[in-house]
């Protein structure tokens, strides 16, 4: 698989940044056009949204319940059909095939095959995204072990406490090594321990290139992890900037300072 995330780097898996002509130009990993999604019963959820995360970014949605994070979330990943505008991943449509391999999206609602021990829903995973059986198994076996779920390995879903749920949504996102990873409240609901490690994993995939994008409640997480935070309210984007930039802009002491001002305008 194609790692590469400098301007002319050639590369021959399909997994790599848009190759025009041969030769792969640099696209943010995400850009947003005047996104707007109206649900079938006519709630406008996104209006009109502007946003470009580059590539290698740690990104983080802050938002208040309904605020259209995870609407924006399933534009990006093409769970929704848009309304308006257009969402492109790494250059290419979201739609798109390519696109939609080079995305790991951990969902705030769990939904995991209640038939599926923990390594098959692994399993299957990689073999959607056509990894082949041996990488697969060892992928498999290092998520397994990166998120704690020896013991569990051929349990059900429906076996599983909560927070194991959690761990295995979050390690089914990364088994088939996307580009970029989007995050929708991975912590709710999980234990110390796995919010120490998911960060520390999370933290060296950044730091090998991968993109971050996160939507969490936790200010301080997002404070102290993301390079850039963007902040909505009622579908759309009311500020977008570096924790230090915000917290200047709003004269606020903290990210929550800033949050509760910017909610509150
Ligand atoms: N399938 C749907 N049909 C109609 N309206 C929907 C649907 N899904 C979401 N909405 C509405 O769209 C708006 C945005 O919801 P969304 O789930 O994107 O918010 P969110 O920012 O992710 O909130 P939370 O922090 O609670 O997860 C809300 O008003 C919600 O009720
Ligand atoms: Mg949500």
């Amino acid at each position: 698989m194609c790692r590469s995330f400098t301007t002319t780097t050639t590369c021959t898996s399909g997994y790599g940044p848009a190759n025009v002509g041969g030769v792969y130009r640099d696209a943010p990993a995400l850009e947003l056009k005047g996104l707007t999604k109206r649900y079938d019963d006519g709630t406008l959820a996104v209006e009109n949204f502007d946003l470009t995360v580059p590539d290698g970014a740690f990104f983080g949605l802050l938002g208040p319940n309904g605020a259209g994070k995870t609407t924006l979330i399933s534009a990006i990943c093409n769970l929704i059909r848009i309304t308006s505008g257009e969402a492109l991943v790494f250059g290419e449509p979201a739609r798109s095939l390519i696109a939609r391999s080079w995305v790991g999206l951990a969902e705030q609602e769990i939904n995991l095959d209640r038939f599926l021990s923990v390594r098959e829903t692994l399993l299957y995973h990689g073999g959607y995204f056509g990894m082949e059986r041996a990488e697969a198994e060892a992928r498999a076996d290092e998520m397994i072990d990166v998120f704690d779920l020896g013991s569990k390995r051929d349990t059900r879903a429906p076996k599983l406490s909560g927070g194991q749920r959690r761990r295995l949504l979050l390690a089914r996102a990364l088994m088939h090594r996307p580009r970029l990873v989007i995050l929708d409240e991975p912590t709710a609901g999980v234990d110390f321990e796995l919010r120490m490690e998911l960060w520390r994993y999370i933290r060296r995939l950044h730091s090998e290139g991968t993109t971050i994008l996160l939507t969490t409640h936790y200010l301080e997480e997002a404070e102290e992890l993301c390079e850039e935070i963007a902040l909505i309210r009622g579908g759309r984007l009311i500020a977008r900037d570096s924790a230090g930039g915000l917290r200047e802009h709003y004269g606020a002491a903290s990210l929550a300072d800033v949050y509760v001002k910017a909610m509150a305008g």
